[in-house]
């Protein structure tokens, strides 16, 4: 993967040259950005930059993952959120694979890494997502984020478990809470990406659309 650390460089050079290389990746290609603290400034260039060429989010602190987008195309919730998905599952299944061939260190630092991902993916579905989509659809209790809800709980349950079978190196326990997250979690992606996404997105007017893009990625 291609590497930026522009942890020497002022914001707007930083910036440009970000937005220099993403100019030359193709649509998908991801890269690892390193940014000096505060970051803000360069992820917000990047957020409120038109047309949008990345998405992003944070691996760990003061370094982020970056997937050029076709620019072409006009940013939603579904494509972000989709993307974060297939993000943590990589990013867990890397740990998984580290974890099998005895490299506990690498399984650790993947699965802080994928905690990290989801605890922030599943906050800005419950504080700013579905909220947006209740207060429009008027559909509170019993609707589909209900529901959704309910399941980042079991989910955050699995995650505690893979964390903590990895810091004591325990693969077998980490192979169960891995099948358990599994019993939840494609399910409940597949409705995110199929159902609820796409239904945020139509409810959602253009301007409120892209406030939410830029709150998302500023997560
Ligand atoms: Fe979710
Ligand atoms: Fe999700």
């Amino acid at each position: 993967m291609l590497t930026i650390d522009a942890r020497s460089l002022e914001s707007d050079t930083a910036l440009g040259a970000i937005l220099d290389t993403l100019k030359r990746q193709k649509p998908g290609s991801e890269l690892t950005l390193t940014l000096p603290q505060p970051a803000t400034p360069v992820l917000r260039g990047l957020a409120e930059h038109a047309p949008l060429p990345c998405w992003f989010s944070p691996r760990q602190p003061g370094q982020y993952t970056l997937v050029a987008r076709d620019t072409a195309s006009r940013p939603g919730v579904t494509e972000y959120l989709s993307w974060d998905h297939d993000r943590l599952d990589a990013t867990l299944a890397t740990g998984l694979s580290a974890a099998a061939g005895g490299d506990w260190a690498r399984a650790n630092e993947c699965v802080q890494a994928f905690r990290l991902g989801l605890l922030r993916h599943i906050d800005i579905e419950e504080k700013m997502l579905f909220p947006a989509f209740e207060e429009r659809t008027g559909m509170h209790h019993g609707g589909p984020t209900q529901v959704m809800r309910m399941e980042h709980e079991g989910i955050q349950e699995c995650v505690a478990g893979i964390v903590s079978s990895a810091e004591r190196k325990d693969a077998d326990d980490l192979m169960r809470w891995h099948a358990n997250l599994l019993g939840v979690l494609v399910e409940h992606n597949m409705k995110e990406e199929q159902i609820l996404y796409p239904g945020i997105d139509r409810v959602l007017d253009d301007g409120d659309r892209a406030q939410m893009i830029t709150d998302m990625l500023l997560a």
